[in-house]
């Protein structure tokens, strides 16, 4: 079994970040209607918070509902915002158990007015946790968020509460939804396809990639453990040489 040594764990991810894909393919390839993957997935999803929580991981951000899946067929994308209902109703107390706190990040308007209620509940209730950060993207879509912080940082500007001229990066990285979680370590993305599809292309830009063919209902603890173990084997280099790396210690 693969295994995350004694000594890999100070080199775990600090956020892990996930494109939970292939639940349609999986109930394809069994003759079940989609609506049943995305049940399986769902499963899957609790046992990959229960895991992050063991293992000390302090965030984990899951793509759950790309702002470009509002397209789907109007019955997929109904069926999909009822499991995320009863999703967080029921996880909430497990999430109170084990010192979970929730985050969306997203564009939350569009979504239904009783899905919203949940995720407030749920957001309000956690807040004063202090484990895992377990973060859905609902909504999402990295570029209409990229647009959506240069909009505030211009409304401040026009303000004259802040000065385009000295705008860092950090300063920028307040306006996005994510502001306040640190960037992503290790992205992992299922169901073979190996793509971003819009997900955090800002936040991603020197996270480690993993792709496993597996479909999200099957990705499987081992699974997890493997792409932990893969990201631990990586030398991340931020632009520096090997050399310079060694040399740092
Ligand atoms: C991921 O599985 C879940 C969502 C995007 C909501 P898909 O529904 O994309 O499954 P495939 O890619 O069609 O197999
Ligand atoms: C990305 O999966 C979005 C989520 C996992 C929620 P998609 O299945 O929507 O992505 P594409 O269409 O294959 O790029
Ligand atoms: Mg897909």
């Amino acid at each position: 079994m693969t295994d995350v040594t004694a000594a890999g764990r100070d080199k775990m991810p600090h956020h892990l970040a996930i494109i939970m894909d292939g639940n349609g393919r999986w109930a394809k390839a069994r003759m079940l209607p989609r609506l049943m993957g995305h049940r399986k997935g769902a499963e899957t999803v609790r046992m990959v918070v229960d895991e992050c929580s063991k293992l000390g991981i302090g965030y984990l951000t899951l793509f759950a509902f790309s702002a470009e899946n509002w397209s789907r067929p109007m019955s997929e994308v109904s069926a999909l915002m009822n499991l995320l209902k009863k999703y967080i109703r029921m996880e909430v107390p497990r999430m109170m158990r084990d010192n979970v706190r929730f985050n969306v990040i997203g564009n939350r308007n569009d979504l239904p007015e009783d899905v919203r209620a949940e995720l407030e509940d749920a957001i309000t209730t956690t807040a004063g946790n202090t484990g895992l950060t377990l973060t859905l993207a609902l909504s999402y879509g990295a570029r209409q968020e990229i647009v959506h912080a240069a909009g505030l940082l211009a409304v401040d500007v026009a303000a004259g509460k802040v000065d385009p001229a000295t705008v860092t990066e950090r300063d920028f990285a307040r306006y996005l939804y994510t502001s306040g979680l640190p960037d992503p370590d290790l992205l992992i993305r299922t169901s073979g396809e190996m793509r971003i599809s819009n997900f955090l292309l800002w936040q991603l830009a020197y996270a480690e990639l993993y792709f496993t063919d597996i479909n999200w209902p099957d990705f499987s603890r081992q699974e997890l453990l493997k792409a932990i173990a893969d990201f631990q084997s990586r030398e991340r280099r931020f632009g520096l040489t090997g050399e310079q790396l060694k040399a740092r210690g």
